[in-house]
């Protein structure tokens, strides 16, 4: 996979500022959910990263696809023909089968049909005799009303949420419902596998067509972040760099800013990029943006290598050798 001409003046961006977070209001939202580490914001550098490779990519591969707002974009705007979005969670991964089996106009319909209270919530979470349509309907439920989004055990339900409005405020059924009838329009060219993320990639590595946007849970190191926010966050982080090597197309993967991380990319040969974003408490940090070859990014602080240490052979002087050695 080429990419094309990088800029022939890098040297142009240094002195300007560093680009500013992502305005994500500005980017369309066709996710269904809210979903914690959703990668929104992300949306304006992956457009610019495949209006950067030569030739328009087949197939996007997404191993860790969560809410799937890249793996949309890509289909809505056109970007690539078809994408394989790969979820192990068994709530989400009922949303995006109920998608690709061709019901989710009728998820649309269950949504602005439902008269939303905390009891007819409560009494709706807790079936369990319930067909793939209705868990992907609880899900929905539940990443509207739990607190950040959150389905992993141990959140609570939205208490005050926006204008003291409580469970339902971010309970939006007329947006909920386009988003799923628009998705009804792109659900043939989804492929969803609930499956391990890494061994996907393995499968798709030697297909020159393809590129994997790859967004693992933030883990590495033992870090705690990713671990309250999803049910599988458990992670062999050196065995998903081990598998972007063989990757013949292309790849984009985000990360947390951390040592450990950075470590495994400069064993495996990888560029590194520090992009801003703004967090859910408005903060602006930094994440790291790892692939192949990362010029087109050149607007982006690159990530420092650190200084290599150079061992010199001791070369025996005449003095250290013994023999006197002649002033001049
Ligand atoms: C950082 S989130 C992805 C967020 C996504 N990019 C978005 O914009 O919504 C990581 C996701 O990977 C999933 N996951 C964790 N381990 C996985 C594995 N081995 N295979 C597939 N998915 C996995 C988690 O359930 C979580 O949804």
């Amino acid at each position: 996979m080429t990419h094309k001409q990088p800029s022939l003046f890098p040297e142009m961006y240094q002195g300007v500022a560093t680009p500013k977070p992502v305005n994500v209001a500005s980017i369309p939202q066709r996710s269904p959910f809210r979903y914690p580490g959703g990668k929104t914001w992300f949306v304006p550098t992956f457009r610019a990263w495949i209006s950067s490779i030569y030739t328009k990519p087949q197939v996007l591969v997404e191993p860790f696809a969560g809410g799937g707002i890249i793996s949309l974009t890509a289909l809505f705007e056109r970007l690539v023909d078809r994408v394989v979005m790969v979820e192990l969670d068994e709530d989400i991964a009922a949303v995006w089968t109920t998608v690709v089996d061709g019901n989710a106009k009728w998820l649309a319909k269950r949504i602005l049909e439902f008269d939303l209270t905390k009891e007819s919530v409560i009494k709706e979470i807790s079936r369990s005799d319930v067909d793939v349509k209705e868990k992907a309907f609880q899900t929905i439920l539940k990443n509207r009303t739990f607190h950040g989004g959150i389905l992993a055990e141990g959140s609570g339900f939205l208490k005050y949420g926006e204008n003291g409005k409580g469970i339902r405020s971010r309970w939006y059924p007329g947006t909920l419902a386009r988003r799923f009838n628009d998705l009804a329009f792109v659900a043939e060219s989804i492929e969803f596998r609930q499956e391990d993320g890494i061994a996907v990639i393995h499968e798709y590595s030697k297909d020159r067509n393809a590129v994997f946007f790859i967004d693992p849970p933030y883990t590495a190191g033992g870090k705690k972040a990713g671990k309250r926010l999803y049910h599988h966050c458990d992670l062999d982080h050196e065995k998903l760099f081990a598998a972007c090597k063989t990757i013949r197309g292309d790849f984009l993967m985000t990360y947390d800013n951390a040592e450990e991380v950075k470590t495994m990319a400069r064993a495996h040969g990888f560029q590194m990029r520090l992009i801003p974003m703004n967090n859910t408490h408005h903060a602006t940090m930094e994440e790291l943006v790892i692939g192949k070859e990362l010029s087109w990014m050149d607007q982006y602080p690159a990530v420092h290598e650190p200084k290599a240490e150079y061992k010199t052979k001791k070369v025996p002087t005449k003095r250290s050798s013994g023999r006197a050695t002649a002033r001049r």
